[in-house]
């Protein structure tokens, strides 16, 4: 049977990478699955991925933007009845020293990858509370928890995420609602192709399955999460399909 029949689910960085799989996978277990993105182009090729028997719609909105994810997350909930998931895997990520990070390149990924992630908890949870409870499930990284060279920005906003996580788990309990984190290692994805060949060379060699993962190999980590029983015991956890890289 389909895990996640029934269910409405927002996927936030719907158009690319990790977000993409797990919509379509999410799609394929039944769920009717709203798309949300800042590139509509994206979320047009996601859609065609999204091969499920329910309801898709598309949302082109910027996490950035507190007003737009508002109403976004009102537009999808209206569209579909309600939501019952959310998963935020919007992010972006830019490698740079720190003693070359101006606090506008800080400011840009912190704006995405902590408050964007803010903004779509902080908005969806009304939605969800009306429901009866729900799932949160926000992509953080395994560089939160170990740290990396390059991205002081992007780690400290993933490290954040961990945290914020572990806060509404806290307080979002007595709604019945759960909130976890996905802490994936270097996944092949659009995400990357900035990354410097030595970075990746030596993460590569750091980690003891020898390689990068795939996104379609993340999205499963999210169905977890997000179905029933397999999720249930689940909330302020992080989860970590991350090649070996991170042995909390
Ligand atoms: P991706 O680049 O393929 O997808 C990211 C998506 O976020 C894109 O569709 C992009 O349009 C969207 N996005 C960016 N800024 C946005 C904004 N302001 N508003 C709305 N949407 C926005 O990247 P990938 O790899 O799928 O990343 C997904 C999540 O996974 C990110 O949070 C990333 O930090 C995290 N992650 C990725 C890893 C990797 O190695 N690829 C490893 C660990 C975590």
């Amino acid at each position: 049977m389909a895990q996640l029949e029934g269910k409405v689910a927002v996927v936030v960085g719907a158009a690319s990478g990790i977000g993409a799989a797990i919509a379509a996978l999410f799609s394929s277990e039944g769920a009717q699955v709203a798309l949300a993105d800042r590139s509509a182009a994206g979320v047009e090729a996601t859609r065609a991925r999204c091969i499920g028997p329910a309801k898709v719609s598309s949302h082109v909105v910027d996490v950035t933007d507190a007003a737009a994810v508002e109403a976004a997350l009102a537009a999808a909930a209206e569209e579909h009845g309600g939501i019952d998931i959310l998963v935020n895997s919007a992010g972006i990520l830019e490698e740079v020293p720190v003693l070359e990070m101006t606090p506008e390149a800080w400011d840009r990924t912190i704006g995405v990858d902590l408050t964007g992630v803010f903004h779509t908890a902080r908005y969806v949870a009304p939605h969800m509370i009306e429901r009866g409870g729900g799932r949160i499930i926000n992509v953080a990284s395994q560089l939160g928890i170990k740290g990396g060279t390059g991205l002081a920005h992007y780690v400290a906003a993933k490290a954040g995420v961990i945290g914020l996580d572990k806060a509404l788990a806290l307080e979002l309990a007595p709604h019945n609602i759960l909130v976890n984190s996905i802490a994936p290692g270097p996944i092949e994805t659009p995400l990357i192709d900035g990354l410097s060949e030595d970075w990746k060379r030596d993460k590569r060699a750091e980690l003891p399955i020898g390689r990068f993962g795939t996104a379609e190999e993340v999205a499963p980590t999210a169905l977890l999460l997000a179905a029933s029983p397999s999720g249930d015991l689940y909330t302020g956890q992080t989860l970590g399909p991350n090649s070996g890289d991170v042995m909390p």
